[in-house]
């Protein structure tokens, strides 16, 4: 009994140490990637929370979209699917399109930073104004489960950075896929205080849900 004890708590404490260290490491790795001591060395992790057909063909998410809407990007396949059917493949899709296994791959290839896109829905609320304030809510809800999950569970474990990059704005800054556009081709995010109000809200919501946490490196606004 006594020598079973022994050993949990050796286990106990070499688990704790292990865990205080590799913390301690990622922050002193942001620290010094920040001062430029240390050159970030990162992947693109694109098509997870920004879906993109031409990056992720095989993917569960599109099951039963046709191309031409598909190519349009996350807004379009959603209209087209609905909740009922298209949570659950979206849902799968963010669930097995990356993983945690991807972060520990990528860590032992040798780099330290990832490279996020999100779209302005996964915050999950639109406070602005005007004719559109519930076009978010077209997409598959739990997007920022699986942001929660890289930023504070997967960067840590395995040393990775995360810089988020606000990639898909409401309204579309660019009338690609990549930006999910409402009506595809036409770019309405700077011609709508209300669409660059809602950007604002939602960088500004990220910044506050993940300033304090190890693995966040940044920010990158519509690149
Ligand atoms: C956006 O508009 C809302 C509602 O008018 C306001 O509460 C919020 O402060 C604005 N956000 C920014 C970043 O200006």
């Amino acid at each position: 009994m006594q020598r079973q004890t022994c050993i949990l708590l050796l286990f106990v404490s070499l688990f704790s140490i292990s865990l205080s260290a590799s913390i301690a490491s990622l922050a002193d790795l942001k620290k010094q990637v920040i001062d430029g001591k240390i050159p970030s060395r990162g992947v693109n992790l694109g098509g997870w929370l920004v879906a993109e057909k031409w990056m992720t063909g095989g993917s569960p998410a599109w099951n039963g979209v046709p191309d031409d809407i598909a190519n349009k990007g996350e807004y379009s396949a959603m209209k087209y699917l609905g909740h009922e059917k298209g949570d659950p493949q979206f849902d799968e899709h963010r669930r097995t399109f990356i993983t945690e296994q991807d972060f520990k791959e990528i860590s032992e290839a040798g780099m330290n930073t990832v490279r996020l896109p999100v779209g302005y829905w996964i915050v999950g609320f639109d406070h602005t104004w005007g004719s559109d304030v519930d076009s978010w809510k077209v997409y598959a809800p739990g997007g920022l489960n699986y942001l929660d999950k890289a930023i504070r569970e997967w960067g840590p474990a395995h040393n990775i950075l995360v810089l988020i990059s606000f990639h898909a704005a409401k309204g579309s800054q660019n009338g690609n896929d990549n930006s999910s556009p409402e009506v595809p081709g036409e770019a309405d995010w700077f011609g709508y205080k209300e669409n660059v109000n809602n950007s604002l809200d939602a960088v500004e919501f990220l910044a506050a849900r993940y300033k304090d946490e190890a693995a966040f490196l940044g920010k990158f606004f519509l690149s």
